[in-house]
């Protein structure tokens, strides 16, 4: 359909416009497979943010969307939020902070686009997320495939006493060559998650997915307990 591949060159043009935000590896990768959304709603992270950003994904196949959905259906998001691992171009902190009415979004990713800018309540970190980093009055961590940093996004919201919700992904990458199964890897997070949510006294973990968005891997979140 010719309204189809319009939509596609426009990725292309994006690309080509956005280079510096990108790897060689990356725009070799998205150069050749540009398109890839029309034959999969689970295109890599990179191009994924760029369907978003040119509204090229229709609001039910948004996983990014679904997401926030689901916090909003989980919490109230009129509070201040971290968003860890956000990406080139952040639209989880994005549709967070479209969504609140007060409250503010921060989001840590060193890899975050130079063209974006902060705007009101809205706090670009173009920075690691670490064990020191001080996340103020933060009520709600959250992280979308966040790779490796989601072992960290756990431990802080818990110490924090916040509220956390992860998108998982298929692993840690190469932090975690130890765990040659994915599904091992996602146990253990799920594993310190209950750990620290009872050591902190916050509550509960629960789990829930985005698949109806064509997202395979499972959301993990915590859910509070009133302790006696
Ligand atoms: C698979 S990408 C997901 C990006 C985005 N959430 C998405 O799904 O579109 C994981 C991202 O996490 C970032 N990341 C990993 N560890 C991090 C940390 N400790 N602090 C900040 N960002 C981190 C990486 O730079 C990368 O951009």
């Amino acid at each position: 359909m010719q309204q189809d591949k319009d939509k596609y060159l426009k990725v292309k043009q994006y690309i080509m416009d956005h280079m510096e935000d990108y790897t060689s590896r990356e725009i070799q990768y998205m150069i050749e497979n540009y398109d890839q959304g029309k034959r999969t709603r689970f295109a890599p992270d990179v191009l994924r943010q760029i369907y978003d950003t040119l509204d090229i994904t229709p609001d039910k196949d948004n996983m990014y969307k679904g997401f926030v959905e689901l916090l909003k259906k989980n919490y109230d998001i009129n509070c201040d939020v971290v968003e860890i691992g956000g990406g080139v171009i952040p639209v989880v902190a994005k549709h967070i902070r479209e969504a609140q009415v007060t409250g503010s979004v921060t989001v840590y990713d060193p890899k975050i686009s130079r063209v974006l800018q902060n705007s009101d309540g809205y706090t670009l970190k173009r920075e690691m997320f670490n064990d020191r980093t001080d996340t103020g009055n933060a009520k709600l961590f959250v992280g979308f495939m966040p790779c490796q940093a989601t072992e960290l996004i756990i431990r802080k919201a818990c110490e924090n006493n916040a509220d956390f919700m992860i998108a998982l992904c298929e692993g840690g990458h190469c932090e975690y060559d130890d765990y040659f199964d994915e599904e091992e890897w996602r146990e253990s997070m799920r594993y310190l998650a209950r750990r620290e949510l009872d050591k902190n006294k916050i509550g509960t973990l629960e789990e829930t997915d985005l698949k109806s968005f064509g997202d395979p891997y499972p959301v993990i979140y915590s859910k509070r307990r009133n302790f006696k």
